[in-house]
């Protein structure tokens, strides 16, 4: 029997683990076990303290289902996912355009749409998005297949709103021979997260607010290019600094001009966004 202590139990449990274990695998849990036992002694954790936490994970559980994913909330509003995208896409983007979170309203399936159609059903503030996809070196992409969706100007989108018709701004469009690409829309707003569950009764513990600046999300993919996750974030939002799931990067905000060319309404009021996004190739 061993003479358990403090100190030597982290060495203890590691050195249970079998010798032929998946080296990648041994790694991840060594470092688990170590992290888990230096935050439970660092901060002198008590069995009540040990215990909300693991009813906090349980309700987690609880509420996740195949529509809602509680956890990967907790891991958005942590930053745990931001810090899992930054050291991914840092690691090949030489260049590229920033990364931002997927998070949980992607669809697959959106239509195919012709350059330059709407992608809104329903009505908003019109806006055209508009410019090229390149490689890192500039050389534009033609055939590039941009993925795109949004909130609706009430911060919801068609998979939590019943109001909304299916599919209602999704879009998935090709870029032209000259990698160009441009599709209309409405102005997105700020919206909360979902919050009525264990990842807003952390934030608001925290003292945080559960809102995301106005987006557009975009997959960008390409044959021989590295597949681009990436959202645009609109100048001027009060949320941009306090992104509540660190999504937000200055490189890709844009700021919506005052747009009076090709399919601009009579009455002037079209903003236009324009964003070149660039590939890493494989
Ligand atoms: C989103 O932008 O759709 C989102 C990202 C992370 C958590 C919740 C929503
Ligand atoms: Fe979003």
């Amino acid at each position: 029997m061993a003479n358990l202590t403090e100190q030597n139990l982290t060495g203890v449990v590691l050195s249970r683990f079998a010798e032929d274990l998946n080296p990648r695998f041994r790694e991840l849990m060594e470092a688990l076990i170590r992290h888990l036992h230096a935050f439970v002694r660092e901060t002198g954790l008590t069995p009540e303290e040990w215990r909300m936490g693991i009813d906090f994970l349980t309700a987690t559980g609880h509420i996740t289902n195949e529509n809602r994913q509680e956890f990967v909330l907790l891991s958005d509003t942590l930053g745990v996912s931001a810090m899992v995208d930054l050291i991914n896409h840092n690691a090949h983007a030489n260049g590229a355009t920033d990364s931002s979170l997927l998070g949980p309203f992607y669809k697959e399936g959106a239509p195919e749409r012709p350059l330059g159609a709407n992608i809104a059903q329903t009505p908003g503030e019109p806006v055209v998005v508009r410019g090229k996809v390149t490689a890192t070196d500039g050389t534009p992409i033609a055939g590039a297949l941009l993925d795109v969706w949004q909130a609706d100007p009430r911060g919801f989108y068609d998979i939590q709103d019943p109001t909304q018709p299916p599919m209602n701004l999704r879009g998935r469009f090709h870029t032209n021979a000259h990698g160009e690409y441009e599709f209309y829309s409405v102005k997105p707003k700020s919206y909360p997260v979902p919050h009525d569950g264990p990842a807003g009764v952390l934030l608001r513990a925290q003292g945080r607010h559960p809102f995301r600046p106005a987006h557009i999300h975009f997959i960008l993919s390409a044959p021989g290019y590295h597949t681009l996750t990436t959202a645009l974030y609109i100048a001027g939002d009060e949320y941009l600094e306090s992104d509540a799931v660190f999504g937000a990067r200055d490189s890709l905000v844009v700021s919506p001009q005052a747009d009076r060319g090709h399919g601009a309404p009579a009455d002037g009021q079209l903003a236009s966004i324009q964003f070149d996004f660039r590939l890493a190739p494989l």
